[in-house]
């Protein structure tokens, strides 16, 4: 302290917690394992919290009443556009749902992820952190009844609902995150805005799209992580990398909406709805800006963009940096924005800001009111995006059919954001609300209810006996429950073993999941299966679905037995079977995994930038396991023989079929050596040390466990003289957990595996 005047700089303290340098630095590409264990219950204050439940006691009405009440005040601080909140909180909503991908699921509304790095602080969503400070009031009364997530959504309906339009429907039950998320992977894009972060002056430039900003250089798909990774929640506004032009822009959006799974219609549905109310804002150079939030200095309290001109908000606002409404009355629900947009010509102009939008030339065309100055009038705006809805071909014809009927436009807007704003929350049975409509639709991954009386202990004891006299082996029931579940993702939650999708296209001709044996599998469960439901009298049966996990837990408690450990899996049934007319292909094949590392699987069509390991720790998050679960269940999986082509790597064991711990006693063994087959380092031969025989050979998924660090600890843990019964009791628990992983349907039940 008696070093100088800054606080920051004293000479024997060189940093505080955390500061850099830090392992991330040194090996910019090791293996994040610690990704496994984010947003972790320590960080969570609501832990104990049953936020179903909780959110179902609220009074919704009132809730609802304090929405549209507030929605039609205005504060000092922040003046509302035209005495409405409403767009801009309509524009806060798509933003937290538009940064979903079905690529992997990650990205979404689901947890409120706008409120925290990096996605606070990006450039599209320029003021939103006004928005939620504005909805600080409500989320205070309502307390930890009412989740950020959901009141992000519900205000974006509300505001839809106050301005005209009929939403199709409303579920709560998004559950909060508690920390930024670290795992998902947005694109080169962000990453050279973030450097700067926290350096005020000098994100402003790099934020700024218009000149030197982040351009859409990487557009091309980044395999395999590319397909809907990028920075920008939606596209360039300006066209691609702000050339201005429409055709280019159509296409840039139709890749970008097709990312969140949208369909042509979906997305001219979405764009002219949405653009059907408010205003960009763009009155000031943007060099003027103040760092984004996550960058800004202390006394701005985690806001940020602060606005040196004028007031800095109100008529000064300076937002996007584009400037203007789109329609006459921007607070009103009707067909305007399409009627305009195909009505006039639009010529290029620059916005006060400097960024590229599109003006009427036809003086005739009506003008827009000043959203605070009562009695000044605007030219109408077009961004080049809107106008792309007119260039494009198909966009066009899409645009003509809502021109005509606007009442069916009204309804595929109101589809449409009902899917944005709910594809990720998962099943509907994660639903709550009284809002929630009956109708259920193909995105969600409709499974039939649950009419049958489901099997008793005596009856599974029956079933597991059938099952493992069956002649089918262990290995192939194992695989055939491991096909079945291991689907999930935990990002969107959709996947997994209810339904039995594995029987239907596309997942049962899935390279990974070897299809012919697969098809062999099955065929025998499902003679177990009649045989069993037909010597029921009344409705007790057992699902397929059902039936392909308990012969997993059968498999796997023979193999323990066989190893010496006597064990019970754990099931729970209740699982039915849905159907193919019930199964999106399209959507469905986005949930084959690129790396199966279990497996020892990896897409050879795809070409990587990014090791097999890598791809592995990702298949592991979506499956939400933790380091020892993930060492746990890929090293039980291995000796067990699932190997998707048959294949003997990591088959660290004489005695296949059977769980011991065997591949973790390898792994740790200095008797070997670990020798690269080739110069890609992708295959490995593990030589006996002395006699130089190749006992073994492994891909980098099985060899990660003894290389890594954090890996080998666990391990070690299970290679130990008293390791053995310890590995087999967290297999069984981890393979519980992932046989659980989807079922909403008995949320106690999955809590507890
Ligand atoms: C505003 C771009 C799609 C709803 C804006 C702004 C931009 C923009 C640049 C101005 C932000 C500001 O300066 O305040 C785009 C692009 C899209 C797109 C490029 C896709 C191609 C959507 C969708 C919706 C939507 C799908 C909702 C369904 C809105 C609303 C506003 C807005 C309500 C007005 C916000 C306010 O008045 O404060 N959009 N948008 N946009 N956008 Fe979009």
């Amino acid at each position: 302290a008696t070093q100088g005047a800054c606080p920051f700089r004293g000479s024997r303290i060189g940093g505080a917690i955390g500061s850099e340098p830090q392992l991330d630095t040194w090996w910019p590409n090791r293996l994040k394992v610690e990704l496994l264990h984010q947003n972790p219950i320590q960080a969570d204050p609501l832990r104990d919290q049953n936020y179903a439940e909780e959110f179902s006691n609220i009074d919704y009405d009132a809730l609802k009443a304090d929405i549209r009440e507030f929605l039609t005040t205005s504060v000092d601080w922040w003046p509302s556009d035209y005495h409405n909140y409403g767009p801009q909180m309509v524009r806060m909503a798509w933003h937290s749902a538009g940064t979903y991908r079905i690529a992997d699921g990650r990205g979404g509304a689901g947890q409120a992820m706008q409120r925290f790095a990096p996605i606070n602080s990006w450039w599209d969503n320029g003021n939103i952190d006004k928005s939620r400070r504005l909805l600080w009031p409500i989320k205070q009364k309502f307390g930890t009844a009412l989740s950020w997530a959901d009141l992000i959504i519900l205000t974006g309906n509300v505001a839809l609902e106050i301005m005209g339009f009929k939403t199709f429907g409303f579920a709560g039950g998004r559950i909060d995150a508690w920390e930024s998320d670290r795992a998902t992977y947005w694109g080169p894009e962000t990453w050279q805005g973030d450097e700067k972060v926290g350096h005020p002056g000098e994100m402003v430039n790099l934020n700024k799209r218009w000149e030197g900003g982040p351009k859409e250089e990487h557009w091309d798909l980044e395999n395999p992580l590319g397909a809907t990774h990028q920075a920008l929640i939606y596209v360039n506004p300006e066209g691609p990398g702000g050339s201005g032009d429409p055709v280019d822009s159509a296409r840039e959006i139709r890749e970008s909406f097709a990312r969140m799974a949208m369909n042509d219609e979906e997305t001219v549905a979405l764009i002219a709805g949405g653009h059907a109310f408010g205003k960009s804002h763009g009155k000031v150079d943007a060099n003027k800006i103040g760092p984004a939030p996550e960058g800004a200095p202390m006394q701005a309290m985690g806001m940020g963009w602060q606005n040196p001109e004028g007031t800095g908000f109100a008529q000064y606002t300076m937002t996007n940096g584009i400037e203007g409404s789109w329609t006459p009355n921007p607070t009103q629900w009707d067909n305007d924005y399409l009627t305009n947009l195909f009505k006039y010509e639009w010529e290029p102009k620059k916005s006060p800001a400097g960024a590229l939008q599109w003006t009427p030339v036809d003086s005739d065309a009506p003008k827009t009111p000043d959203a605070h100055i009562e009695g000044k009038f605007e030219p109408l705006m077009m961004m080049t995006s809107d106008l792309a809805l007119k260039t494009d071909p198909a966009y066009k014809a899409i645009c003509e059919k809502f021109l005509e009927d606007f009442d069916y436009f009204a309804d595929a807007f109101a589809r449409a954001w009902y899917k944005l704003t709910h594809r990720d929350m998962g099943p509907v049975d994660r639903y709550v609300g009284p809002e929630v409509p009956k109708e259920v639709l193909p995105w969600q991954d409709p499974l039939p209810q649950l009419d049958y009386e489901t099997v008793n202990d005596s009856d599974v004891a029956e079933l597991k006996k059938s099952v493992l006299d069956s002649g089918l082996s262990v290995s192939q029931l194992v695989a055939a429950a491991w096909a079945s579940a291991s689907t999930y993702r935990d990002s969107d939650k959709r996947g997994g073993a209810n339904g039995a999708r594995v029987r239907l296209a596309p997942q049962k001709d899935w390279e990974v999941n070897n299809p012919q044996l697969l098809a062999e599998t099955l065929q025998g469960l499902e003679k177990i299966q009649s045989q069993f439901n037909d010597a029921q009298s009344g409705d007790k049966k057992i699902s397929m679905a059902d039936l392909i996990v308990l012969a997993g837990c059968a498999a796997v408690e023979k193999a323990a037995k066989d190893a010496g450990v006597e064990t019970t899996v754990p099931f729970v049934p209740g699982r039915t079977d849905t159907t193919q007319e019930w199964t999106d292909g399209e959507s469905f094949e986005w949930l084959k995994p690129v790396v199966d590392g279990f497996r020892n699987y990896r897409n050879e069509e795809v070409s990587y930038k990014v090791a097999s390991e890598h791809l592995f720790l990702d298949k592991a998050q979506l499956l939400a396991l933790t380091a020892p679960e993930w060492t746990a269940i890929s090293g039980g999986l291995k000796v067990l023989n699932i190997n998707y082509d048959g294949s003997q790597h990591g088959l660290f064991t004489d005695k296949p079929g059977v769980l011991s711990n065997d591949f973790f006693s390898v792994l740790s063994s200095m008797e070997y050596e670990w020798k690269p087959q080739d110069a890609h380092e992708l295959m490995f031969d593990i030589n006996d040390r002395q006699s130089g025989e190749t006992k073994f050979t492994a891909t980098r998924c099985d060899l990660v466990f003894g290389s890594n660090s954090q890996l080998r600890q666990v391990v070690e843990v299970y290679a130990g003289s008293d390791g053995h019964p310890r590995f087999v009791r967290d297999f069984v628990r981890a393979w519980h957990k992932v046989m659980m992983l989807d079922r909403f349907d008995v949320p106690e039940a999955r809590a507890e595996a």
